[in-house]
């Protein structure tokens, strides 16, 4: 399968390129940036000398429709909404990483992203696409979710789902590492300000809410909402969730346990840890996998579940490939299946 990629150049752009070429089926068509169209990709990314040759082409909807199968866009939010729109019409599967076509409500988007909304008719297309709990599988346009709400749903799905927790209890604290933030560089992501620190920002603000939200109603649409903050850590890459919530009913760690091990026995990529085991961000470093830990404290009646994913694979480009693997029948690994980098 030919593909295009609409923003190359970004980190999540670049994350892409790295798994295609370990896929077996998909091959990469042609490379997209907005500001710069002359150059070879490993010109401005020397990491890649020699392994990706392809130009970077303006972004010409004929020409990508011509050559590909299937587009991804990785770029910033505001703008999938309207390029999207060309490669939808003429059929082509089109996966959007960005915030865009992910919440159903319009209003939800303008009030969260400060932009005008997605067209209706595109937007009620788009399918949510957490893999792990698709509704339609052969849907061809997916709204790829975002990071933070990755390493949170999966980690409160197998309790949602059975309706197990108070409704009011969510409170989420979610880290990220400083790539979550793209390529640019702003005074808040500066070496100076990140390293050796940690800092809190879009308190109760993070555009992660809304999406989390309608994803968590869907599943208990008795949930009124969700107590979420976010913190950047001085790493490149990671997403460390810690999130808390108190059980209707007293529940033993084993049947805990139980309960995550079965929701994800098909789950090639969620990898749920032992008794008093609490997953570190390193373990899933460069990989597609979401590792979970869990605790009950029986004095409060607090469960702890800790997610942890990479922002840019599972929280990013991997799962965008997994939903392509979904979409097109190939293996839900392929293109993923190695081994975290690690130490
Ligand atoms: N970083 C993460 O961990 C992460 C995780 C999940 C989802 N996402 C989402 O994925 C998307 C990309 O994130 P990123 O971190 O990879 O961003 P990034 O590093 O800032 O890269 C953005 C890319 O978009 C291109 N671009 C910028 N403005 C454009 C425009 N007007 N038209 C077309 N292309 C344009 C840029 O091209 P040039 O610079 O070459 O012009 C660049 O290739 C965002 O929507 C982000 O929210 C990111």
């Amino acid at each position: 399968m030919k593909v295009s990629i609409i923003g190359a150049t970004g980190y999540s752009g670049l994350e892409l390129i790295r798994l295609i070429q370990q896929h077996s089926s998909v091959d990469i068509a042609t490379l997209h940036s907005f500001s710069n169209q002359t150059n070879l990709l490993s010109n401005l990314y020397p990491h890649l000398k020699n392994l990706e040759a392809s130009p970077l082409e303006k972004i010409n909807p004929k020409d990508i429709i011509e050559k590909s199968e299937t587009v991804f866009l990785a770029t910033p939010s505001g703008i999938s909404k309207d390029i999207a729109l060309p490669y939808i019409d003429a059929g082509l599967n089109v996966i959007d990483l960005s915030g865009d076509f992910r919440l159903k409500n319009s209003q939800l988007y303008e009030k969260w992203y400060e932009k005008s909304a997605p067209l209706e008719n595109y937007l009620m297309r788009a399918e949510y696409g957490l893999a792990e709990f698709r509704e339609n599988k052969e849907s061809t346009f997916i709204a790829n979710p975002g990071c933070y709400a990755t390493a949170t749903l999966l980690g409160l799905a197998p309790l949602v789902k059975k309706q197990l927790i108070e409704p009011t209890s969510i409170i989420v604290d979610a880290k990220s590492g400083i790539s979550g933030a793209g390529k640019v560089p702003s005074t808040s992501t500066h070496f100076t300000e990140t390293n050796e620190n940690m800092t809190l920002y879009k308190m109760n603000s993070h555009q992660h809410i809304p999406e989390i939200m309608q994803q968590l109603t869907k599943w208990d649409e008795s949930i009124p909402a969700i107590q979420f903050s976010t913190s950047l850590i001085p790493i490149t890459r990671g997403i460390f969730t810690t999130i808390y919530v108190r059980p209707k009913k007293p529940i033993a760690w084993e049947e805990l346990h139980k309960l995550y091990e079965s929701t994800y026995e098909n789950a090639p990529f969620v990898r749920i840890q032992k008794e008093n085991v609490y997953p570190t961000v390193k373990q899933v470093t460069a990989s597609n996998y979401c590792d979970i830990g869990l605790a009950y404290n029986e004095i409060t009646n607090v469960i702890t579940i800790v997610s942890v994913i990479d922002n840019l694979v599972k929280g990013a480009a991997g799962q965008a490939i997994q939903n392509l693997n979904i979409m097109a029948n190939f293996a839900e690994n392929d293109g993923l299946g190695f081994i975290p980098v690690y130490p």
